[in-house]
């Protein structure tokens, strides 16, 4: 496992919580958890305020703004030293992938939240974020989802690990979701491309990647993908 996320107490403009920030490669990650939102209004922009307001579900809610917190906190830490998190805003492709605007300026991030924790990853434009929750699944989830190859001799923790690492790729991929989760082979040193994630990969200009596992806390497997290298321009 790479480097292990350190919860201390932060406090800022309207918020309070508990708040890890480390880097792995190029790229900077906030994991924030047990946020007070005494005044959102003090961190959050009016466009994210109302969309924020509009949002029913209490969960959806606090990882709404946790996952926003955390990635504003992040993109602090790598393009904009000193910014407070109320000039920064998060924005969302039509995919649902989103990216940071801080006065007409974007740079590509990545959110996740599992379990209380969300984080945030500023970095490449290659980048993908993903932290789960290790549970015990139904024996479909492992048929379904996984080569055998990938399923072979690995516990609970090491496939939500897995899982983990391809919802990063799809991610970084602009995907989410939207590609079957057998499009990524990750069962050998290389990772396997195909069908649709294939194709987005060969449209992004084939980037070089890594992936690395980071610790965030009991229970939970964290994932990155980012690029190591530019794309090759076509
Ligand atoms: C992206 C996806 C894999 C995340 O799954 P998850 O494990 O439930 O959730 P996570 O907490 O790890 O990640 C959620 C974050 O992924 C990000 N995300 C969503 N779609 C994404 C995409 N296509 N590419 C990259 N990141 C994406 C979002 O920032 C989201 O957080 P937010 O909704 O608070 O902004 C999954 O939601 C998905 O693919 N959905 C299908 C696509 C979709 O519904 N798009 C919505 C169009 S508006």
């Amino acid at each position: 496992m790479g480097a292990k996320a350190v919860f201390a107490a932060a406090e800022g403009e309207g918020f309070s919580a508990a708040a890890a920030h480390f880097r792995t490669g190029p790229c900077h990650v906030v994991l924030v958890k047990d946020v007070r939102a005494e005044a959102p209004e003090a961190f959050l922009t009016p466009d994210e305020l109302a969309a924020w307001s509009a949002l029913k579900v209490p969960k959806r809610k606090n990882e709404w703004l946790g996952g926003r917190l955390a990635a504003k906190l992040a993109g602090a830490d790598a393009f904009f030293p000193g910014v407070p998190p109320r000039e920064i805003e998060v924005h969302r492709e039509l995919t649902g992938s989103p990216f940071l605007v801080r006065r007409g300026e974007k740079r590509h991030i990545s959110i996740s939240h599992s379990a209380g924790v969300c984080g945030g990853a500023a970095g490449p434009d290659f980048l993908g974020l993903d932290i789960e929750e290790v549970a015990p699944r139904h024996p479909g989830w492992y048929r379904d989802y996984f080569s055998p190859a990938e399923s072979e001799g690995r516990d609970d923790a090491a496939m939500t690990g897995l899982w983990a690492a391809k919802e990063a790729l799809f991610k970084a991929l602009g995907l989410g979701l939207s590609c079957d989760t057998l499009d990524a082979d990750l069962s050998g040193p290389e990772p396997v491309l195909r069908g649709k994630a294939l194709a987005r990969w060969e449209e992004l200009g084939r980037p070089t990647f890594a992936l690395e596992a980071f610790d965030p806390g009991p229970g939970l497997q964290g994932r990155l993908v980012f690029a190591n290298q530019p794309p090759i321009k076509r």
